[in-house]
């Protein structure tokens, strides 16, 4: 009888002891920011993880929206805790733009010269050059969501500079530093930027839970 209560305890004890979430994405650089930040403890999933490879629903207009429905979107799916991010450049002189729209700015093809191209020449006369970068991550625990906001501001460079990161990450030179986000190791580059610091707001968040 006892031998049947700890036989079934130390088969329980690992889903117990470790939190299960899907992260609503294939980016493997996404994936291992986070499963780096979080450590021991959680077990990160991507959508290949769980066999899914379709297109996900993005038609909000806001930032918020967009990583709202597509953490739903696998929530009401497979009944899995899961979190979604949802990230854009908003410049100041193009009213927020490309903001929501940042991946598809130049095209469908998401190509990110061609986006970069497109601001640099919209930008070309503009002395406002201020912009932020802004990340939203929506978290939802059994049907409750959460978000969690990162906000990285700065500048709109007139021309592309490095050749690392991702994006916009060539044209644009966060405040405080006298490199692009294409110029920055990738650690600098994660304490500081939109998407590190509403990961480590959602990191704190899930720790808190682990602990209740
Ligand atoms: P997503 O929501 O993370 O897919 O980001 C949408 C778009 O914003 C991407 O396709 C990129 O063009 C841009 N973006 C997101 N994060 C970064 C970044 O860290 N650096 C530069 N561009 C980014």
């Amino acid at each position: 009888m006892y031998r049947q209560i700890l036989n079934e305890v130390f088969l329980h004890l690992p889903k117990i002891l470790i939190m299960e979430l899907v992260f609503v994405t294939n980016n493997n650089y996404k994936l291992e920011e986070i499963r780096h930040i979080l450590g021991e403890g959680f077990n990160i999933r991507s959508l290949n993880d769980i066999g899914f490879q379709e297109d996900i629903p993005e038609e909000q207009p806001t930032l918020e929206g967009n990583a709202s429905q597509k953490a739903f979107y696998i929530y009401n799916t497979f009944g899995v805790n899961c979190f979604a991010d949802d990230t854009g450049l908003e410049i100041d002189a193009l009213g927020g733009k490309p903001g929501v729209y940042s991946a598809r700015y130049a095209g469908e093809e998401k190509n990110s010269e061609a986006n970069m191209d497109k601001v640099l020449l919209k930008m070309a006369k503009i002395k406002n050059r201020k912009a932020r970068f802004r990340t939203v991550i929506s978290l939802i625990i059994d049907g409750k969501e959460t978000q969690f906001e990162g906000v990285v501001e700065g500048v709109i460079l007139h021309e592309k500079k490095g050749r690392m990161g991702f994006g916009y990450d060539p044209v644009f030179k966060p405040d405080g530093f006298n490199e692009t986000f294409a110029e920055m190791n990738l650690t600098t580059k994660n304490k500081i930027s939109h998407r590190g610091l509403a990961m480590q707001k959602l990191v704190q968040h899930l720790k808190t839970l682990r602990h209740e």
